[in-house]
Formats: C-alpha cells, structure tokens, sequence
C-alpha cells in the first residue's frame, strides 16, 4: 500500500516536533494508522535554519502554496500560525480536497465556521486537537467520549505560559518578566506573547471548548478576556492566606439566559485539584449531567506535547479518510444543522463570587462604610482580612471575600466603595470560583 502523504506548513517549535515524533514513533503510528504516513515536503519561512534541524527525507521549500497544491500530497499539516496567510493555506487545501490537521487555535476560533462549511461541502477533515490545552485529548474526551451528556459548564487552566508564570511567581517569588523570558526560551510562549499574559491565546481555546461542549458556532468575539499581566504578588499573598490559589481560568457555563464565555484570573480553593496544577501543566474539568465532573490533565505546551496531539490527528485522518464523509464525528461535536442558538450573555450578567482589595485610611468607621456598602445591595460578605499599614503610611489593605453575586451588582458595589472618601481607587477585584 502506497504510504499516506502529508506535507508540513512551518518547521517551528511544533513543526518539528511533529517530523520528530512522526519518524521516532514511524512504526508504532503506522500500526495504529494501517498506513504508513510520509512527511513528503516541508513549507518554511528561513530554509537555512530548517536544513540545520537535519530531517531526513523531507523537502524543504519556501513556498506554502507548492505543498498545498501538491496532488501527492493527501493531508496538509499546518504549523506555521498566525491568521490570514494561515487561513488562505487551509482554504485552498480544502479546495483541493485535502484533509487539514492544525494546531492553529487563533484560526479555528476566528475562522472556523467558515472553514468547516467548506470542509463540510468537500467532504474534508479539518481536526484541531492540538489547538487546545497541547498534550491533553480534551477534544477527543468532549467530543466523542461525553457525547451522552448535557454538560452544564466547564473550567479549564488552558494557557501553559500563564499558568508557568503565575506558579514560578507564587512558588519562588520570581519577577513576572524574568519567568516569561523563560516560558519563551522554552518554546511555550505564542510568537506575540501578549497573547498568552493578556488572556487571548486562552479566550481562543475557550471559544473552542465552549462551540463543541454546547454545540454553539465559534464566536471568539464573545469571549471576556482578561490577562495576568496586573497579577501582583501581594494578591497572590492574600489569596494564599484566605486559603486560595490565583489562576487564569476559562470558564463556559450555560445560565438561565444563555451561556457565560470568560477568561480571567481566578481564586480558587486550594484543595481544588484545579489549583494544584502548576507550571506549564494545563487542566481542564467538565461538568457533565451524566458523568459528573471529570478532570483532563497534561502540558499544555511544548514542542512534543503539542506533536502527540497533532500526531493523533494524522492518524484519526488516516483511518478515516476512506469513510463516508457523513459517517465521520462532526468538526464541533454536533451535526452543523443541529447547532443551537444559544446566545452569550452580557458581562453584566456573569455571576461568581468575589475577591476585592483595597487601600483604605487607618482611621476609625471605614470597615463601617465597606460593611455598609454591601449591606445596602444585598450582597453577602464571606470573610474580611484587614492588614496592618506598611511604615510610614496610614492606609490599610482590606481585604474581602464576597459570596456569589451578579456581575452587574458588583460593578455599582465597587463604583460606590470608590465613591467613599476613606477608599482610594482602584478597587482590585479577582472573580472567586468555588469549582464545586
Ligand atoms: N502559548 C500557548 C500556551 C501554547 O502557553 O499555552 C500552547 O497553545
């Protein structure tokens, strides 16, 4: 049998890890596939650097185009991120009729409607396992293995670069800066790493999760984002002392008025498994009505990390290729006329409990005025820390703990208590999620 011919967009991080992996585990792949797969060509964008890896047997161009319009060539692999050449790539290969395997988060969640229809329409597989949380099948165990189950929510730690940085800061007291350079060096990073610390990277893998959990189009606009980068280590600090771990989590839950999309750094509970996962370890957990929670775990980046999952993805490809078109799972889980409609809900409307800081004059009636604030809005305190002033000073970190609150509630408790004379602004607040 003639072996299966795939042709690689871009030899990066991931890209060689893929040829690496692909030619390490040839015979063990091959046995599962019931095909051989042949890396035929190689597209790059600097083809000195790509000779110095030394892959055998694959040709290297610079020429994306030339691999997809390869008619040898039965699947394209692309690698090379980035939006709009990406996009112009995994197109025309549909065009072509070739199947795709990508791990390109940013387009699946920009694009992907749009490129399953077209895949749809040819008869091609787009799979996109590697796009979220690296190493971890997550797409796999949503898509297929809790396919009996209405799944109520889902909370995952899905940015390893963040996750590295947040738990190098808690574990070691190191610079923010300092860990990032490192996440870099060790090829977790994006190419622009504001993408990982500003929460863009994770709002793209959730817009993924949350499509394939509720069978809702992709809508990456509708996503709350929000970063680690204003993450201090006092708030880190606190948190730890009121028995609680910050995490940049992304959250999908469907509300009584349609379902909740955000990225945001997070409290949790520190005997929460979610809570221990550090480093560049990702964690995904889903809450199913059938199954109940279940927990994914595994590097969410990293060259070979990401390779098992686009890996996975050639071989899914291979043994389906020859399938009825119709026969095969659904890109998002769902079959693409069954999709629902269910709208995302307003920010105003998100509901979760809260973490707030602030700087308060050392002066007698203040915990009176916060206390009062709530009191006055109904909304719940769980628990109050109030500091001893740095020396010299005479303001005071207080500290709150607030139970479960809707969003829209809390933003005219934050404006009333920066509204007070005794409260300096800004009010820090970190969403609480109890995860139970
Ligand atoms: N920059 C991403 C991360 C790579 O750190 O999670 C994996 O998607």
């Amino acid at each position: 049998m003639e072996p299966v011919k795939v042709g690689l967009l871009g030899l990066g991080v991931v890209g060689e890890g893929t040829a690496r992996v692909l030619a390490r585990n040839a015979q063990e792949i091959s046995r599962r596939a019931g095909n051989r797969i042949e890396v035929k060509s190689a597209a790059v964008r600097n083809l000195g650097k790509a000779e110095a890896l030394g892959i055998e047997g694959v040709a290297l161009t610079t020429d994306a185009m030339s691999v997809v319009d390869d008619p040898e060539i039965s699947v394209v692999v692309e690698l090379m991120g980035g939006c709009d050449f990406a996009r112009e790539c995994v197109m025309r290969a549909i065009e072509n009729g070739k199947h795709v395997v990508t791990a390109n988060k940013a387009l699946i969640a920009l694009h992907g409607n749009e490129i399953f229809q077209a895949a749809q329409d040819k008869g091609c597989m787009v799979a996109f396992e590697a796009a979220v949380a690296g190493g971890i099948p997550i797409i796999k165990a949503i898509r297929e293995g809790l396919a009996a189950n209405r799944i109520a929510w889902l909370a995952g730690i899905i940015n390893g670069t963040g996750n590295f940085i947040l738990s190098e800061m808690r574990e070691k007291g190191r610079d923010f800066d300092d860990v990032l350079a490192e996440a870099q060096a060790l090829g977790y990073a994006e190419a622009d790493p504001t993408f990982d610390v500003e929460g863009i990277d994770a709002a793209h893998k959730l817009t993924i999760l949350a499509s394939i959990a509720f069978g809702i189009p992709l809508q990456f606009e509708a996503v709350y984002t929000e970063g680690i980068s204003a993450i201090t280590s006092e708030d880190v600090s606190y948190a730890e002392e009121l028995g609680y771990r910050i995490k940049h989590l992304g959250v999908a839950r469907k509300s009584k008025d349609g379902v909740e999309l955000r990225v945001h750094p997070t409290l949790i509970p520190e005997r929460r498994l979610l809570a221990n996962v550090n480093g560049v370890m990702n964690a995904v957990l889903v809450n199913g009505d059938a199954a109940g929670p279940t927990l994914y775990y595994g590097q969410g980046a990293g060259a070979e990390a990401t390779a098992s999952a686009v890996v996975a993805d050639i071989v899914d490809v291979v043994r389906t290729m020859t399938a009825d078109p119709h026969n095969r799972v659904p890109h998002l889980a769902f079959q693409p006329e069954s999709l629902s409609n269910l709208a995302p809900v307003s920010q105003d409307a998100f509901e979760s409990a809260y973490y707030l800081r602030m700087e308060a004059c050392d002066q007698p009636g203040v915990m009176a005025d916060v206390s009062r604030v709530f009191g006055d809005l109904g909304i719940s305190i769980e628990a109050i820390l109030q500091k001893e002033p740095a020396e010299d000073s005479s303001v005071v970190p207080i500290i709150l703990l607030t139970r479960r609150v809707n969003e829209g509630l809390m933003n005219e408790g934050i404006a009333r208590l920066e509204a007070l004379s005794s409260v300096d602004k800004p009010v820090v607040r970190i969403r609480v999620e109890s995860l139970g």
